[in-house]
Protein backbone atom coordinates (compact mmCIF):
# COMPACT_ATOMS: atom_id res chain seq x y z
CA UNK A 1 0.00 0.00 0.00
CA UNK A 2 1.33 3.44 -0.59
CA UNK A 3 1.27 5.91 2.00
CA UNK A 4 -1.70 7.84 1.04
CA UNK A 5 -3.82 4.91 0.61
CA UNK A 6 -3.03 4.06 4.51
CA UNK A 7 -3.23 7.62 5.31
CA UNK A 8 -7.09 6.44 4.21
CA UNK A 9 -7.53 3.06 5.01
CA UNK A 10 -4.80 2.20 7.31
CA UNK A 11 -7.23 2.35 10.06
CA UNK A 12 -8.48 -1.73 9.04
CA UNK A 13 -11.69 -0.68 10.65
CA UNK A 14 -14.92 -3.41 9.06
CA UNK A 15 -18.25 -3.99 10.40
CA UNK A 16 -21.30 -5.59 9.94
CA UNK A 17 -23.21 -2.68 8.57
CA UNK A 18 -20.50 -1.55 5.96
CA UNK A 19 -19.48 1.59 7.68
CA UNK A 20 -17.34 3.31 5.88
CA UNK A 21 -16.01 5.89 8.20
CA UNK A 22 -14.20 4.45 11.72
CA UNK A 23 -17.37 4.80 14.35
CA UNK A 24 -16.24 6.28 17.67
CA UNK A 25 -16.61 4.48 20.78
CA UNK A 26 -17.23 6.93 23.63
CA UNK A 27 -17.76 4.03 26.04
CA UNK A 28 -15.17 4.55 29.13
CA UNK A 29 -15.43 0.66 30.23
CA UNK A 30 -15.62 -2.68 28.22
CA UNK A 31 -17.34 -5.75 29.70
CA UNK A 32 -15.27 -8.01 31.44
CA UNK A 33 -16.56 -10.83 33.44
CA UNK A 34 -13.09 -12.82 34.61
CA UNK A 35 -10.88 -12.28 31.92
CA UNK A 36 -10.88 -8.56 29.35
CA UNK A 37 -11.28 -9.02 26.03
CA UNK A 38 -8.09 -8.03 24.32
CA UNK A 39 -6.93 -5.41 21.39
CA UNK A 40 -6.07 -6.42 18.26
CA UNK A 41 -2.24 -5.89 19.93
CA UNK A 42 -3.37 -7.82 23.12
CA UNK A 43 -3.47 -5.71 25.63
CA UNK A 44 -6.44 -6.01 28.06
CA UNK A 45 -9.64 -3.69 26.31
CA UNK A 46 -12.01 -2.70 29.31
CA UNK A 47 -11.07 1.15 30.08
CA UNK A 48 -10.53 3.44 28.00
CA UNK A 49 -7.34 5.22 29.94
CA UNK A 50 -5.66 1.79 28.54
CA UNK A 51 -7.39 0.58 25.03
CA UNK A 52 -9.93 2.03 23.09
CA UNK A 53 -10.98 1.54 19.60
CA UNK A 54 -10.86 4.36 17.80
CA UNK A 55 -7.51 5.36 19.48
CA UNK A 56 -6.43 1.77 17.51
CA UNK A 57 -7.75 3.06 14.14
CA UNK A 58 -5.49 6.12 14.63
CA UNK A 59 -2.60 4.38 15.93
CA UNK A 60 -2.68 1.85 12.80
CA UNK A 61 -2.91 4.29 10.87
CA UNK A 62 0.00 6.76 12.55
CA UNK A 63 2.39 3.48 12.72
CA UNK A 64 1.83 2.66 9.08
CA UNK A 65 3.01 6.37 7.79
CA UNK A 66 5.83 6.21 10.00
CA UNK A 67 7.11 2.50 8.92
CA UNK A 68 6.67 1.75 13.04
CA UNK A 69 5.93 -1.40 14.11
CA UNK A 70 3.09 0.19 16.48
CA UNK A 71 2.11 3.40 17.92
CA UNK A 72 0.26 5.39 20.75
CA UNK A 73 -2.18 7.95 20.43
CA UNK A 74 -1.55 10.74 23.25
CA UNK A 75 -3.56 14.13 24.11
CA UNK A 76 -1.44 16.06 22.54
CA UNK A 77 2.31 16.76 21.31
CA UNK A 78 4.02 17.61 25.30
CA UNK A 79 2.05 14.00 26.76
CA UNK A 80 4.11 12.29 23.40
CA UNK A 81 7.06 13.48 24.47
CA UNK A 82 6.82 13.50 28.35
CA UNK A 83 5.43 9.65 28.17
CA UNK A 84 8.13 8.44 26.11
CA UNK A 85 10.97 10.19 28.11
CA UNK A 86 9.67 8.98 31.75
CA UNK A 87 9.56 5.19 29.85
CA UNK A 88 13.19 5.55 28.94
CA UNK A 89 14.84 7.93 31.70
CA UNK A 90 15.90 6.37 34.95
CA UNK A 91 17.93 7.96 37.73
CA UNK A 92 21.45 9.00 36.32
CA UNK A 93 20.40 9.20 32.91
CA UNK A 94 21.35 11.63 30.44
CA UNK A 95 19.65 13.86 28.00
CA UNK A 96 21.13 15.33 25.44
CA UNK A 97 18.94 18.34 23.64
CA UNK A 98 19.53 20.85 21.02
CA UNK A 99 19.46 24.27 22.32
CA UNK A 100 16.62 24.92 19.52
CA UNK A 101 13.82 22.53 20.56
CA UNK A 102 10.21 23.29 21.38
CA UNK A 103 10.67 25.33 24.50
CA UNK A 104 8.29 23.13 26.48
CA UNK A 105 10.32 20.10 26.09
CA UNK A 106 13.41 21.92 26.93
CA UNK A 107 11.61 22.90 29.73
CA UNK A 108 10.47 19.19 30.97
CA UNK A 109 14.13 18.12 29.71
CA UNK A 110 15.21 20.36 32.49
CA UNK A 111 12.90 20.43 34.99
CA UNK A 112 13.71 16.28 34.98
CA UNK A 113 16.88 17.14 36.87
CA UNK A 114 15.27 17.32 40.09
CA UNK A 115 14.84 13.32 39.59
CA UNK A 116 18.53 12.83 38.62
CA UNK A 117 18.60 12.60 34.78
CA UNK A 118 21.54 14.75 33.60
CA UNK A 119 21.07 16.77 31.18
CA UNK A 120 23.39 18.42 27.74
CA UNK A 121 22.46 21.21 25.60
CA UNK A 122 24.01 21.42 22.21
CA UNK A 123 23.71 23.66 19.48
CA UNK A 124 21.43 22.51 17.08
CA UNK A 125 23.71 21.18 14.71
CA UNK A 126 24.35 18.07 13.61
CA UNK A 127 28.01 17.80 14.75
CA UNK A 128 27.67 19.52 17.95
CA UNK A 129 24.78 16.83 18.74
CA UNK A 130 27.15 13.99 17.47
CA UNK A 131 30.17 15.23 19.48
CA UNK A 132 27.84 15.30 22.54
CA UNK A 133 26.29 11.49 21.60
CA UNK A 134 29.96 10.20 21.54
CA UNK A 135 31.15 11.73 24.86
CA UNK A 136 28.00 10.04 26.20
CA UNK A 137 27.69 6.91 25.86
CA UNK A 138 24.38 5.11 26.61
CA UNK A 139 22.33 8.34 26.36
CA UNK A 140 19.01 9.54 25.05
CA UNK A 141 19.02 12.78 22.45
CA UNK A 142 15.53 14.31 21.66
CA UNK A 143 16.48 15.97 18.42
CA UNK A 144 13.61 17.55 15.64
CA UNK A 145 14.12 16.89 12.20
CA UNK A 146 13.89 20.80 11.05
CA UNK A 147 14.30 22.97 13.86
CA UNK A 148 11.93 25.83 15.29
CA UNK A 149 12.37 28.76 14.79
CA UNK A 150 15.46 28.89 12.51
CA UNK A 151 14.72 25.96 10.20
CA UNK A 152 18.00 24.44 10.61
CA UNK A 153 18.13 20.39 9.56
CA UNK A 154 19.43 18.17 11.22
CA UNK A 155 21.55 15.32 9.44
CA UNK A 156 19.11 12.62 11.70
CA UNK A 157 20.63 9.79 9.18
CA UNK A 158 23.94 10.71 10.52
CA UNK A 159 23.12 10.88 14.25
CA UNK A 160 21.20 7.94 14.39
CA UNK A 161 24.23 5.71 13.09
CA UNK A 162 25.83 7.94 15.88
CA UNK A 163 24.15 6.89 18.47
CA UNK A 164 24.11 3.09 17.64
CA UNK A 165 27.57 3.34 18.08
CA UNK A 166 27.39 4.77 21.30
CA UNK A 167 25.13 2.50 22.55
CA UNK A 168 22.24 5.35 23.19
CA UNK A 169 19.05 6.41 22.14
CA UNK A 170 17.59 9.23 19.50
CA UNK A 171 13.92 10.26 20.33
CA UNK A 172 13.15 12.19 16.92
CA UNK A 173 10.48 14.69 17.08
CA UNK A 174 9.08 14.58 13.42
CA UNK A 175 6.34 17.34 13.69
CA UNK A 176 8.17 20.09 11.43
CA UNK A 177 8.81 17.84 8.65
CA UNK A 178 5.88 15.33 9.12
CA UNK A 179 6.16 11.62 7.60
CA UNK A 180 5.72 13.20 4.22
CA UNK A 181 9.00 14.87 4.34
CA UNK A 182 10.91 12.12 6.02
CA UNK A 183 10.36 9.01 8.04
CA UNK A 184 13.06 8.41 10.52
CA UNK A 185 12.02 4.97 11.44
CA UNK A 186 13.06 4.01 7.57
CA UNK A 187 16.73 5.45 8.41
CA UNK A 188 16.89 3.95 11.47
CA UNK A 189 15.18 5.65 14.09
CA UNK A 190 13.72 3.83 17.03
CA UNK A 191 11.54 6.06 18.15
CA UNK A 192 9.48 8.75 16.78
CA UNK A 193 7.28 11.40 18.49
CA UNK A 194 4.61 14.28 16.97
CA UNK A 195 1.96 17.08 17.83
CA UNK A 196 -0.52 15.52 15.99
CA UNK A 197 -2.01 18.88 16.73
CA UNK A 198 -0.16 20.43 14.06
CA UNK A 199 0.35 18.88 10.56
CA UNK A 200 -0.78 15.42 10.75
CA UNK A 201 -4.56 16.41 12.08
CA UNK A 202 -3.86 19.72 10.22
CA UNK A 203 -7.05 21.70 10.88
CA UNK A 204 -5.81 24.12 14.20
CA UNK A 205 -8.36 22.58 16.00
CA UNK A 206 -7.63 19.84 18.10
CA UNK A 207 -4.85 18.86 20.30
CA UNK A 208 -3.12 15.32 19.58
CA UNK A 209 0.22 13.30 19.96
CA UNK A 210 2.10 10.08 19.20
CA UNK A 211 4.96 7.90 19.69
CA UNK A 212 5.11 5.36 16.88
CA UNK A 213 8.25 2.78 17.42
CA UNK A 214 10.17 0.30 15.57
CA UNK A 215 9.35 -2.28 18.21
CA UNK A 216 6.85 -4.10 20.46
CA UNK A 217 8.92 -3.72 23.55
CA UNK A 218 9.13 -0.20 23.69
CA UNK A 219 5.49 0.22 22.80
CA UNK A 220 4.72 -2.40 25.48
CA UNK A 221 6.97 -0.56 28.09
CA UNK A 222 5.42 3.13 27.29
CA UNK A 223 1.63 1.72 27.09
CA UNK A 224 2.22 0.74 30.71
CA UNK A 225 3.70 4.58 31.22
CA UNK A 226 0.52 6.18 29.25
CA UNK A 227 -1.91 4.02 31.11
CA UNK A 228 -0.14 5.73 34.88
CA UNK A 229 -0.03 8.81 33.64
CA UNK A 230 -2.71 9.08 31.83
CA UNK A 231 -1.85 10.57 28.36
CA UNK A 232 -4.10 8.64 26.12
CA UNK A 233 -5.90 10.52 23.53
CA UNK A 234 -9.75 10.72 24.05
CA UNK A 235 -12.37 8.99 21.52
CA UNK A 236 -13.56 11.87 19.60
CA UNK A 237 -9.72 13.69 19.27
CA UNK A 238 -8.62 10.11 17.57
CA UNK A 239 -11.83 10.42 15.52
CA UNK A 240 -10.94 14.26 14.10
CA UNK A 241 -7.07 13.33 13.59
CA UNK A 242 -8.17 10.11 11.69
CA UNK A 243 -10.55 12.16 9.94
CA UNK A 244 -8.05 15.07 9.42
CA UNK A 245 -4.83 13.09 8.31
CA UNK A 246 -6.65 11.79 5.49
CA UNK A 247 -6.05 14.88 3.30
CA UNK A 248 -2.06 14.87 5.20
CA UNK A 249 0.06 14.65 2.05
CA UNK A 250 -2.13 16.92 -0.18
CA UNK A 251 -2.28 19.54 2.58
CA UNK A 252 1.59 19.19 3.15
CA UNK A 253 2.49 19.67 0.00
CA UNK A 254 0.69 22.60 -0.73
CA UNK A 255 2.09 23.67 2.02
CA UNK A 256 5.68 23.32 0.83
CA UNK A 257 4.76 24.87 -2.29
CA UNK A 258 3.04 27.90 -0.86
CA UNK A 259 6.18 28.16 1.42
CA UNK A 260 8.59 28.37 -1.22
CA UNK A 261 6.97 30.95 -2.79
CA UNK A 262 6.34 33.25 0.56
CA UNK A 263 10.01 32.65 0.94
CA UNK A 264 11.44 33.94 -2.68
CA UNK A 265 9.09 36.71 -2.05
CA UNK A 266 10.46 37.44 1.53
CA UNK A 267 13.91 37.01 0.49
CA UNK A 268 13.59 40.14 -2.57
CA UNK A 269 11.96 42.37 0.18
CA UNK A 270 13.59 45.59 1.21
CA UNK A 271 12.11 45.88 4.47
CA UNK A 272 13.53 42.24 5.33
CA UNK A 273 16.76 41.55 6.93
CA UNK A 274 17.06 37.34 6.35
CA UNK A 275 14.90 34.39 5.48
CA UNK A 276 14.83 31.41 7.22
CA UNK A 277 14.03 28.46 4.59
CA UNK A 278 16.06 25.32 3.48
CA UNK A 279 14.19 25.81 0.37
CA UNK A 280 16.13 28.68 -0.66
CA UNK A 281 19.72 27.79 -2.83
CA UNK A 282 21.11 30.55 -0.69
CA UNK A 283 20.16 28.29 2.71
CA UNK A 284 22.93 26.72 4.19
CA UNK A 285 20.75 23.90 5.12
CA UNK A 286 19.37 23.57 1.30
CA UNK A 287 21.43 20.73 0.09
CA UNK A 288 20.82 18.30 3.05
CA UNK A 289 17.08 19.18 2.77
CA UNK A 290 17.34 18.28 -0.63
CA UNK A 291 19.00 15.09 -0.17
CA UNK A 292 17.13 14.11 2.95
CA UNK A 293 13.07 15.71 2.15
CA UNK A 294 12.84 14.79 -1.88
CA UNK A 295 12.38 17.88 -2.85
CA UNK A 296 10.19 19.28 -0.17
CA UNK A 297 10.84 21.87 2.49
CA UNK A 298 8.36 22.45 4.80
CA UNK A 299 5.31 24.86 5.44
CA UNK A 300 7.69 27.23 7.78
CA UNK A 301 8.95 30.09 6.69
CA UNK A 302 10.65 32.46 9.56
CA UNK A 303 12.38 35.99 8.80
CA UNK A 304 13.79 38.95 10.11
CA UNK A 305 12.20 42.29 9.62
CA UNK A 306 14.28 45.75 9.50
CA UNK A 307 13.53 46.73 13.39
CA UNK A 308 12.42 45.42 16.31
CA UNK A 309 9.52 45.05 18.59
CA UNK A 310 7.64 47.80 17.79
CA UNK A 311 7.83 47.58 14.17
CA UNK A 312 6.89 44.00 14.82
CA UNK A 313 4.23 44.80 16.23
CA UNK A 314 2.75 47.80 13.78
CA UNK A 315 3.44 44.62 11.15
CA UNK A 316 1.59 41.88 13.03
CA UNK A 317 -1.15 44.32 13.52
CA UNK A 318 -1.29 44.95 10.19
CA UNK A 319 -1.92 41.55 8.69
CA UNK A 320 -5.32 40.70 7.47
CA UNK A 321 -5.59 37.13 6.64
CA UNK A 322 -2.88 35.80 8.25
CA UNK A 323 -3.37 35.18 12.21
CA UNK A 324 -1.33 36.12 14.82
CA UNK A 325 -1.01 33.49 16.87
CA UNK A 326 1.13 30.05 18.25
CA UNK A 327 0.85 26.80 16.42
CA UNK A 328 1.15 25.83 12.99
CA UNK A 329 0.43 23.66 10.46
CA UNK A 330 -3.33 24.21 10.06
CA UNK A 331 -4.76 25.72 6.85
CA UNK A 332 -4.54 29.13 8.09
CA UNK A 333 -1.87 31.02 7.97
CA UNK A 334 -0.42 31.52 11.18
CA UNK A 335 2.61 34.18 12.29
CA UNK A 336 4.26 34.07 15.75
CA UNK A 337 6.93 36.21 17.46
CA UNK A 338 9.12 33.54 19.08
CA UNK A 339 10.63 35.29 21.52
CA UNK A 340 7.91 36.16 23.30
CA UNK A 341 6.40 32.61 22.61
CA UNK A 342 7.58 29.20 21.59
CA UNK A 343 11.44 29.96 21.76
CA UNK A 344 10.94 32.07 25.25
CA UNK A 345 12.63 28.91 27.44
CA UNK A 346 15.59 29.03 25.39
CA UNK A 347 18.61 30.23 27.30
CA UNK A 348 19.40 33.70 26.85
CA UNK A 349 23.16 32.92 25.28
CA UNK A 350 21.51 30.30 22.95
CA UNK A 351 19.04 32.91 21.66
CA UNK A 352 21.94 35.37 20.94
CA UNK A 353 23.73 32.42 18.97
CA UNK A 354 20.85 31.53 17.21
CA UNK A 355 20.12 34.94 16.21
CA UNK A 356 16.71 34.37 18.10
CA UNK A 357 16.13 38.20 18.33
CA UNK A 358 13.64 40.81 18.82
CA UNK A 359 12.92 41.15 14.12
CA UNK A 360 12.34 37.32 13.91
CA UNK A 361 8.71 36.01 12.66
CA UNK A 362 7.80 32.63 12.05
CA UNK A 363 5.16 31.76 9.73
CA UNK A 364 3.07 28.86 9.08
CA UNK A 365 2.27 29.40 5.57
CA UNK A 366 -1.52 28.16 5.11
CA UNK A 367 -3.33 26.79 2.46
CA UNK A 368 -4.62 29.75 0.95
CA UNK A 369 -4.09 31.24 -2.12
CA UNK A 370 -0.62 32.17 -2.32
CA UNK A 371 -1.57 35.62 -4.05
CA UNK A 372 -3.52 36.20 -0.76
CA UNK A 373 -0.61 35.56 1.65
CA UNK A 374 1.99 37.68 -0.08
CA UNK A 375 -0.25 40.61 -0.31
CA UNK A 376 -1.30 40.80 2.84
CA UNK A 377 2.82 40.57 3.83
CA UNK A 378 3.05 43.19 1.52
CA UNK A 379 0.58 45.44 3.00
CA UNK A 380 1.61 44.80 6.39
CA UNK A 381 5.57 45.28 5.67
CA UNK A 382 4.54 48.75 3.79
CA UNK A 383 3.58 49.83 7.20
CA UNK A 384 6.80 49.72 8.42
CA UNK A 385 8.44 53.02 8.52
C1 LIG B 1 8.06 20.50 17.45
C2 LIG B 1 7.03 20.42 18.52
N1 LIG B 1 6.98 19.35 19.30
C3 LIG B 1 6.06 19.22 20.28
C4 LIG B 1 5.14 20.21 20.53
C5 LIG B 1 4.13 20.05 21.62
O1 LIG B 1 2.92 19.66 21.07
P1 LIG B 1 1.48 19.96 21.71
O2 LIG B 1 1.28 21.44 21.66
O3 LIG B 1 0.55 19.18 20.84
O4 LIG B 1 1.54 19.46 23.11
C6 LIG B 1 5.13 21.34 19.72
C7 LIG B 1 4.12 22.40 19.95
O5 LIG B 1 4.15 23.44 19.37
C8 LIG B 1 6.10 21.46 18.70
O6 LIG B 1 6.16 22.55 17.92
Amino acid sequence: MGKVTDSIHGHGHSDEYGSVVPPIYLSTPFRQVIEANSSDRGFDLKYSREENPTVRYLERVLAKLEDGVDALATNNGMAAISTALISILRSGSRLILPAEVYGTTLGLALNMEKYGVKTTVTMPETEDLAEAIKANSGSVAVIETLTNPTLRVIDVDYLIKVAKDNNSIVIIDNTMATPVLYRPISHGAEIVIHSATKYISGHNDVLAGAVIASSNSVIEEMWQWRRRLGTIIQPLEAYLVLRGVKTMNLRVRKHCENAMAVADYLSNHPKVKEVYYPGLKQSPYHELASRMFNGLYGGIVSFKIKGGREEVRLFLNSLKTINPAPSFGGPESLIMYPITSAAQPIPDEYKAKLGIDESLLRLSVGLEDVEDIIEDLDNALRQIP
